[in-house]
């Protein structure tokens, strides 16, 4: 064990929660001029997860309490709730304001973030640094998007891509230095406003009939150029990430990529030097489901006992803003 006054902050209990109900792809071959073949073999998703009553906020709940549940974590332990999402209830009050009373986490305080398919890397650097100040003993991480909300089931160049799902980490402080949060390389750049957004609803353009004609209230990608700059961006960050740590494919156990498409993560694994066998997928359920992606990975792989304490991970994530971003995080739960 590696120790000197330092606090790292170090993964102590993972939770998710995805909606019962299943979108196929046949399901969109019903709606949209679209086949099953052309969405496997562009994206890799074979289902997605839509959530039929209820908000953001209930995603996030149900993975909160997936993890109290498990990890044993009472309400009243919490210090910070960070909610990642671009699909918060309303503007206001924040996604975190309405989890933190689902629970009654009376202690706790928190905010949302907003940096789309990356927002759990930025909302994870965040709640590292929040314990390493020394402050703060619990503090928990979620990633949440109700994607279908803002989804057109009319255009097959985006309907297809998202679902729905929450998954949520518990921070805490170790003296051990050699796991949990090690580094983390994070940008933006606002040129990539043009090519994924939505428009309507924000201050920009407020809500009118006109926002509502003209489908100003859902997601827009031109595809194209964003995938261009996914398969860049996430490739070069992540082995970025890798050489500032003296890391080689060969002392990474995963790559944790944000599940947005499969041949961006096949990039981004074949520029670190990293076999097929060592990337978590799980984009063939759950589509895109922006912010959960990363951390419902963890979780899975945790809880089918494929992670163990030491393993080295890299994870990594390309969004709209542009957002992007690699950490390099040291698992630590037996
Ligand atoms: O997570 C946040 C960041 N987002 C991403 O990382 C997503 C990045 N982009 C992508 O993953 C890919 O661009 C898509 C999966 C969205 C699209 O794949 P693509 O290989 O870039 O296809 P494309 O947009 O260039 O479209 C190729 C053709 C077009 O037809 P034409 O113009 O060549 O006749 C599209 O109209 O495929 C057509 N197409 C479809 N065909 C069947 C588009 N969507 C569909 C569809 N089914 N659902």
């Amino acid at each position: 064990m590696s120790t000197n006054n330092k606090i790292n902050a170090s993964i102590t209990g993972v939770g998710m929660y995805v909606p019962e109900k299943i979108l196929d792809n046949a399901y969109f071959e019903s709606i949209v001029n679209t086949n099953s073949e052309w969405i496997v073999s562009r994206t890799g998703i074979r289902e997605r997860r839509i959530i039929e009553n209820g908000a953001t906020s209930d995603l996030a709940t149900g993975a909160l309490k997936d993890l109290m549940e498990k990890h044993n974590l009472q309400a009243d332990e919490i210090d910070v709730i960070i909610v990642a999402t671009v699909t918060p209830d309303m503007f206001f009050p924040a996604t975190a304001c309405l989890v933190q009373d689902n629970i009654k986490a009376k202690n706790a305080w928190g905010f949302d973030l907003s940096a789309a398919c990356s927002g759990f890397l930025f909302a994870f650097q965040t709640g590292c640094s929040l314990i390493e100040s020394g402050r703060y003993k619990k503090v928990v991480v979620i990633g949440a998007d109700k994607m279908s909300a803002i989804s057109d089931y009319t255009d097959r160049n985006t309907c297809i891509l998202f679902g729905d799902a929450a998954s949520a980490v518990l921070l805490e402080p170790t003296f051990d230095t050699s796991i949990g949060f090690q580094d983390s390389l994070l940008h933006i750049d606002g040129q990539g406003k043009d090519v994924l957004y939505m428009k309507g609803g924000g201050s920009l353009n407020p809500a009118t009939h006109e926002t509502v004609d003209k489908k100003m209230h859902y997601i827009y990608q031109d595809g194209k150029p964003v995938f261009k700059a996914a398969v860049v961006g996430m490739a070069d960050i992540s082995f970025e990430v890798m050489q500032k740590n003296n890391l080689t494919g060969d002392d990474i156990a995963y790559l944790v990529p944000h599940q947005a498409n499969l041949r961006i993560i096949d990039a981004t694994a074949k520029r670190m030097g990293i076999g097929n066998d060592k990337v978590m997928i799980n984009i063939d359920k759950y589509g895109n489901t922006t912010a959960a992606t990363i951390p419902l990975c963890l979780t899975e792989y945790y809880r089918d006992g494929k992670l163990k304490k030491g393993d080295k991970l890299i994870l990594s994530a390309f969004g709209a803003g542009y957002t992007w971003g690699a950490t390099y995080l040291v698992w630590g739960m037996d």
